[in-house]
């Protein structure tokens, strides 16, 4: 069932629509509310007609992850991350570009991301300590600057720690029905970092959406692409609940 909500989704005037002319035919957001936007599709579709201030993306993990709904394929996965970057290298000129990974992908990171990537890690507070080593208990996310990134007022970058440990507890507190959903307040100081108030954060691997409740949270615009509808229909309802910040 879709979900048409936000009363601007059907206005003629949506800001979102005229955003997508090279679809030939007005292509309507799935979710339009309050700065922020979800189109329900695949996003090589849909992003090409897209620009923001920033990207902060959670993609597929290239491990053929068992629970994954979608197509985690490891052997067309370093092509998907060479597309994503040169597309941010279009929708994002100048900004900040943050791309979670995993941990047994790192020796391909060279291979895929601009020159200069660093990574930044998602730590956990509620570590799940497996046989298989340290990489349950944090992801790294790979992050680079398109063109003029913004800057602090003093010159020095936004991005001042380049580690966060979320309240991975706290995702069970949100659950629903994604199979990773990430926490909340992770995105929320990647987001704050990535971005400035006001500006529009891009993530084309939506999911539950929590790039965008972080979003809305503190004061940004952002648009989602999600090709599963029952992940756009969950993160329309958390957006739904999510009280919209004064001054966006
Ligand atoms: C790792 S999950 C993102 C989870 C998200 N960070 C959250 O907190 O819920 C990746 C998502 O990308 C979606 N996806 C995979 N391929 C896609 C594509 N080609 N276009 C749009 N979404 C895609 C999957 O359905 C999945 O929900």
């Amino acid at each position: 069932m879709a979900h048409l909500l936000g009363n601007a989704s059907d206005a003629a005037g949506s800001q979102y629509r005229r955003w997508l002319p090279a679809c030939g035919v007005p292509v309507k957001p799935y979710y339009e509310q309050d700065g922020i936007a979800i189109y329900h599709g695949d996003n090589q579709d849909v992003l090409p007609d897209l620009e923001g201030d920033a990207l902060v993306t959670d993609p597929p993990f290239g491990i053929a992850w068992a629970r994954a709904t979608w197509d985690d394929d490891t052997t067309a996965y370093g092509a998907k991350m060479q597309w994503l970057v040169t597309e941010s290298q279009r929708a994002v000129r100048n900004g900040w570009c943050f791309v979670f990974q995993a941990m047994p992908n790192v020796a391909r990171f060279h291979e895929w991301f601009p020159e200069g990537w660093r990574i930044y890690a998602a730590c956990k507070n509620f570590a799940q300590v497996r046989p298989t080593g340290i990489w349950h208990s944090w992801d790294p996310v790979v992050f680079w600057a398109n063109g003029e990134a913004p800057r602090n007022k003093d010159g020095t970058e936004g991005v001042n720690r380049d580690y966060f440990v979320g309240n991975v507890a706290g995702v069970f507190g949100d659950r629903n029905d994604h199979p990773c959903p990430r926490p909340r307040d992770t995105m929320e100081h990647i987001v704050a970092i990535a971005s400035l108030p006001g500006r529009t954060v891009l993530d084309p691997y939506a999911g539950s959406g929590t790039t965008l409740v972080a979003a809305k949270n503190i004061r940004r615009r952002a648009i989602g692409i999600e090709i599963e509808e029952r992940y756009c229909e969950i993160a329309a309802r958390r957006l739904d609940q999510t009280v919209l910040q004064l001054g966006v």
